[in-house]
């Protein structure tokens, strides 16, 4: 009933809502471009000389070990810090998400934001760097919390799927984007890095002013007792009057989920195993299979292969834009073929593309001199088969199963852990990449090969397919059909008694 209750709200996609989307939208570019623009600086001259001399000076070595030349804690911990900085500042921002509304805290994000791109670009000591990392850390953290809730939140039900992707879509944007910028400042004879750094404000100017014009969701105004104002904003936001069943639906969702006053205690009973399980692992796997080493230091590792400076980053932007364009066939295929066909079609991609680049490197790459140019352009073909592969699949799917696998009374908590999970495997990679190439080097690519043949078994047997379940009956007809999970559910009268 409630299906066909669902599928009978009014809606239109107005304009307006159109405006909130892409205005909020910038919280994922703003994450985007802070994944893109550090592989870049990391590899400006300019910008070593000034912070990082000692790894300046191993990159000058030509006899230097051509796995090794970026391998410095300091340098990965411009990279890293901003995702420890997010990881903590999630937790704040889902009590403030909660407290506060979605719209206080994506205007939050944004000053954090802005604040972090003023004293990267003003940088003239090392901590100011690491301090400006640190505030867009935060501003990440309080924008990933908020922007795919504030998205799914005010989207059109029938619509949800897809405009849950575009916050990755516009993740992938800003990648390229920062990609660009880097690709040009690095032809700037000076400040090129303050330049890449500093521009970090503009998607935060947008995302303040837009916070100032978006509205606030209508689920977050019920849940703080605002109900009148919560249904004026349904009606703006869906451009009809008659919103009654939708308005119902939400006031219900609310009261359930008030009466679970400890939602992270019911998410580890034992019936919550199966999605907690599976929200969090899918987590490490997408970061486990080696993306953000081609996000972060992409650059950088076109130059360890012996590329020039400038063409590293030009192929920097190549495997962008294949992240782009392949994250648009996800928003197509995904109601579609599903997530399962999906997720394994790319573990295959990406277990050969990652097992020949690693061959190519451990038979061609020694630890000097460098590939030859015809070998140079299959790695760049491969990496992007690999990072096209990623692209529509476990990118998106690693935002999207989570935020509908969980029950309404858990959602936002068993969310915030997957948010957090991706963040320390980000960190993880983002700090031990550049040293695990010096230590393991092209052995690396065999590494995130065996991960990937895991995440394969993994999706075969574990992995239950969720396209087309409404939310509210993930539980029925998800998991207690499914030959492992429907054990965890067996002694479910007796543990709601308990
Ligand atoms: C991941 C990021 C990654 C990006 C690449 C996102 O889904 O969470 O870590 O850099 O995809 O497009």
């Amino acid at each position: 009933m409630t299906t066909v209750e669902k599928n009978n709200y009014n809606s239109r996609v107005t304009p307006y809502v159109f405006s909130c989307w892409i205005l909020a939208a910038f919280g994922g570019l703003m994450f985007g471009y802070d994944i893109g623009i550090s592989g870049g600086v990391t590899g400006m001259d300019e910008f070593l000389m000034k912070f990082f001399p000692k790894v300046h000076e191993r990159k000058l070595h030509a006899a230097e070990n051509n796995y090794c030349k970026y391998d410095d804690e300091m340098l990965q911990l411009f990279t890293s810090s901003l995702y420890i900085a997010a990881l903590v500042a999630s937790f704040f921002a889902s009590k403030a998400c909660s407290l506060l509304g979605r719209r206080p805290t994506i205007l939050m994000a944004s000053t954090f934001f802005i604040a972090g791109a003023i004293f990267c670009g003003a940088a003239d000591a090392k901590w100011m760097l690491i301090f400006g990392r640190i505030l867009f850390g935060i501003g990440v953290g309080f924008g990933n919390e908020a922007v795919p809730l504030f998205l799914s939140e005010i989207a059109p039900i029938n619509h949800r799927g897809a405009v849950n992707i575009l916050f990755q879509l516009l993740v992938t944007i800003g990648i390229l984007v920062a990609n660009l910028i880097n690709y040009g400042t690095s032809m700037m004879k000076e400040h090129g890095w303050r330049v890449s750094l500093g521009l970090a404000a503009v998607p935060g100017i947008i995302l303040f002013v837009g916070s100032l014009v978006i509205t606030e969701t209508p689920p977050s105004l019920v849940e703080r007792g605002k109900e009148m104002e919560g249904r004026a904003a349904l009606q703006k936001i869906r451009g009809v009057d008659n919103v009654d069943a939708e308005f119902q639906q939400i006031v219900t969702g609310c009261e359930q989920a008030k009466q679970v006053k400890q939602p992270f205690k019911k998410l580890f009973k034992r019936s919550g195993f199966p999605a907690l399980f599976i929200s969090t692992i899918i987590q490490v796997f997408q970061q486990f299979t080696g993306i953000n080493a081609i996000m972060f230091y992409a650059p950088v590792l076109f130059q360890t292969l012996g590329f020039k400076s400038d063409a590293s980053l030009l192929s920097a932007v190549i495997t962008g834009l294949v992240n782009v364009g392949a994250t648009f066939v996800s928003i197509y295929a995904v109601d579609k073929v599903g997530r399962r066909k999906l997720l394994l079609q790319a573990s295959v991609q990406m277990f050969i593309s990652q097992v020949a680049i690693g061959a190519i490197l451990v038979t061609h790459l020694k630890a000097t001199g460098s590939l030859d140019k015809g070998l140079a352009a299959v790695v760049v073909v491969l990496v992007c088969t690999f990072v096209m592969s990623f692209a529509w699949s476990w990118g998106p799917m690693g935002w999207l199963i989570p935020s509908e696998i969980f029950p309404i009374e858990t959602r936002t908590a068993g969310f915030a852990f997957a948010v957090s999970t991706n963040m320390i495997c980000t960190f993880i990679i983002a700090q031990a990449f550049l040293s695990m190439l010096c230590h393991m080097r092209a052995y690396i690519f065999f590494f995130f090969s065996a991960w990937i043949l895991v995440m394969g078994l993994f999706v075969v047997f574990l992995l239950p397919e969720t396209k087309g379940v409404p939310i509210e009956m993930v539980e029925e007809r998800v998991w207690k059909q499914h030959p492992v999970w429907k054990k965890f559910f067996k002694d479910e009268v007796k543990e709601t008694t308990d």
